[in-house]
């Protein structure tokens, strides 16, 4: 049967780096608070001239060279992202144009926080479809600019990144061994559309808004919704927890994080933390927590890895694959 095997990953990060401190001035917090009860220490913050589409094109070559393809190789482009450059076209067109690609086709995915995971379902299957043979994964955000800068509780949890996969058709056997996704489930439920969410939108105000979220609201519900939804994706694969090399969730909260993998008896040091370094970038964190992990050699081909992400709508789902 066919899979979906990663043959290459990459990320890019904006230039300026924000410390807890550098809000100390802005809004009433302390360095103190963020870390206690997010693990956030900084997150990068995009400059007038870095935009998701510039991010995303950047993980994206970073994706293609590690994988030693070139934009010719390529036949669907998926970005999720919540922070597209204009309301339309997709972003993810204009980056298959800055990548130099008249060929194939290429969409964005909305679908908050949990856009990564999602995107990499879809593309799965559109390879097993036989509709594409390589797609490039990306998820790139600016939340910074969809953020009340003066609301404490939303604007020191978010930063902006990019970080990308190139999936690619390779021959598998059809059992749990095989490289490549194995295995993936999504949720959404529109109950919580209030819980986290834009005040804004081309179709109701005409402007873009700025994000809202009820945080301890979403807490309550997140630990709950990742561990029933990574329980499924386990039945599917027929594996436990003990299976598994790594875990890469979604980087909001340190606390949701480690509640999650102890909820799900997966062992701490095979937990990928980097929302002390990157905050919560949306649908890029599980790409750019990936780059991380792959880039100082705890990843490495053959590994299981579990994703998950959970965010706004509500929306949440899990993926797991084979490195
Ligand atoms: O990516 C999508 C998924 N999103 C998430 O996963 C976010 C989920 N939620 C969270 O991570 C947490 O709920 C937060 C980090 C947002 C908040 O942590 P919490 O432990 O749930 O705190 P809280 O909302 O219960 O607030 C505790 C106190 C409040 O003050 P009072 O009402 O107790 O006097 C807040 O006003 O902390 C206050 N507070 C702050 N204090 C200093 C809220 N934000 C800040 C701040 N600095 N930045």
């Amino acid at each position: 049967m066919i899979r979906s095997v990663v043959r290459g990953n990459g990320a890019a990060l904006p230039r300026r780096i924000m410390k807890n401190a550098d809000f100390e001035g802005m809004v009433e917090t302390s360095d103190e608070w963020i870390v206690q009860r997010t693990g956030i220490r900084q997150r990068h913050v995009a400059a007038d001239d870095e935009t998701t589409a510039s991010l995303g094109e950047a993980a994206a070559r970073a994706a293609l060279d590690s994988a030693g393809l070139t934009p010719a190789d390529i036949d669907l482009i998926v970005l999720a992202t919540s922070t597209p450059n204009n309301t339309f076209p997709a972003t993810a067109v204009e980056i298959q144009n800055r990548l130099g690609m008249h060929h194939g086709f290429a969409f964005d995915m909305q679908a908050v926080c949990s856009g990564f995971v999602y995107a990499v379902a879809t593309a799965d299957l559109y390879i097993r479809g036989g509709l594409a043979k390589r797609v490039l994964v990306i998820g790139s955000e600016t939340f910074s600019r969809i953020l009340d800068w003066s609301d404490r509780s939303t604007c020191v949890l978010f930063g902006d990144g990019a970080g990308a996969v190139v999936l690619e058709a390779a021959e598998g056997e059809g059992s749990i061994a095989d490289r490549g996704v194995l295995a993936a489930s999504l949720r959404s439920d529109g109950v919580h559309k209030d819980k986290l969410f834009v005040d804004g939108g081309p179709s109701t105000t005409g402007t873009v808004g700025h994000l809202r979220m009820e945080g301890r609201e979403v807490f309550k519900h997140a630990v709950g919704m990742i561990t029933d939804v990574i329980e499924a994706t386990f039945a599917e694969a027929g594996i436990t927890a003990q299976d598994l090399d790594w875990f890469v969730p979604h980087q909001a909260n340190k606390r949701i994080i480690d509640a999650s993998a102890k909820k799900l008896g997966i062992a701490e040091q095979k937990v990928v933390v980097t929302v002390d370094l990157h905050g919560n970038t949306s649908a890029a964190s599980v790409p750019l927590a990936l780059s991380v992990a792959v880039a100082d050699g705890r990843i490495k081909k053959g590994d299981l890895v579990l994703l998950e992400a959970m965010g706004g709508g509500f929306t949440w789902g899990a993926v797991l694959l084979r490195w």
